[in-house]
């Protein structure tokens, strides 16, 4: 070629594009690979018979009664998702100060828990002991003078967590941001004989707006006085959050969460490069019904927006992600597939 274009003594030799110029290339090059194994998929679970009640502000998402919850479960299962996390939208009528029926042996969330262990035994079952789906103030653990207090707090959620590992939970899933819990669960659970039952920490979850859509879905949000800034951590700390879950480590956790997720990935990055276990991010209810809000006015490509999304996490470090889009984003890759 005699022509000499203004580009070429730039890039010289170096053309980026060379592995991009056609598919096969692109797939011998693809660094990360999003399958169903990574997806955990977090449901809502109402009292109650025949219920599948739509959450309006999760487009796509239902609360659902054990039964119909078993049903869902199952298909969860048959497409290949490892794992579920379980929220219960309990009575208001049982919700109170210190969330006591979080150490009710048979409430919701535990009947869940036995049902599909029992209909889908080779799917896993994780659960949160946070009490905010309890407390009659929406607060995650237990409120005195306006304060939420740490240690009563933590000796009644490993009395919860071990009574959640009694139904039949595979991992325990504590998120409210005690101080102590991680250590405190494992030797309940250990005392218990529970030394299978895993705890995945969410090691850092932040003080995060994206939570809206999920206190609507458990009905939390007419009840939450005041804000949650005095447990979670700022959105502006990223050395705290891995100081954090160092602790949460050092206490025995078997797998660290990230939540929110996409606006967090460097804290994904980070405490997966420092630690070295699996790490999992939570996209979020309030990232879920960003991305299906859009594509229902056309702004978007949503189905292409979500695989973008979770594929960024595996990009991030993450081993797995919890996101309310797991069963569609399962049935894409078994499509694909
Ligand atoms: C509280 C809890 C939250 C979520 C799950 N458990 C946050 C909160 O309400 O403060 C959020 C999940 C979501 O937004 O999808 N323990």
């Amino acid at each position: 070629m005699d022509k000499t274009h203004l580009v070429d003594e730039i890039t010289g030799h170096r053309r980026m594009r060379r592995n991009r110029k056609a598919d096969w290339t692109r797939r011998l090059v693809q660094e990360n690979r999003l399958t169903v194994d990574d997806l955990i998929w977090p449901i809502f679970i109402v009292p109650g018979t025949g219920i599948v009640d739509p959450i309006a502000a999760m487009p796509g998402v239902n609360r659902m009664s054990v039964d119909k919850a078993v049903e869902a479960v199952r298909e969860a299962a048959d497409l290949g998702i490892p794992a579920i996390a379980t929220f219960p939208d309990i009575e208001m009528e049982l919700r109170d100060e210190t969330g006591s029926n979080s150490l009710v042996a048979n409430n919701l969330i535990n009947q869940a828990t036995a049902a599909f262990k029992k209909a889908v035994p080779n799917i896993g079952i994780i659960t949160d002991v946070a009490l905010d789906p309890f407390t009659s103030h929406g607060h995650d653990g237990i409120l005195r003078d306006g304060v939420i207090v740490n240690d009563e707090t933590v000796d009644q959620i490993v009395r919860a967590a071990v009574m959640q590992a009694d139904a039949g939970a595979d991992i325990i899933a504590p998120s409210e941001m005690m101080d102590g819990r991680i250590g405190a669960i494992r030797r309940g659970l250990d005392a218990a004989g529970h030394q299978d039952v895993g705890i995945m920490s969410y090691a850092t979850k932040f003080s995060s707006g994206f939570y809206g859509p999920y206190r609507e879905a458990i009905n939390t949000s007419g009840l939450l006085k005041g804000d949650k800034n005095s447990y979670y951590i700022s959105p502006a700390n990223g050395t705290e959050a891995v100081r954090d879950a160092a602790l949460d480590v050092e206490e025995g956790a078997d797998m660290l969460m990230v939540k929110p997720g996409i606006a967090y990935l460097d804290i994904c990055w980070r405490i997966k490069e420092a630690f070295g276990l699996p790490v999992f991010a939570y996209q979020v209810s309030g990232e879920y019904t960003q991305i299906k809000a859009a594509a229902m006015n056309g702004w978007i490509d949503g189905e292409r927006v979500m695989m973008e999304t979770l594929l960024c996490f595996k990009r991030a470090g993450c081993d797995g992600i919890l996101s309310y889009f797991a069963v569609e984003a399962a049935k894409k890759l078994a499509k694909n597939g």
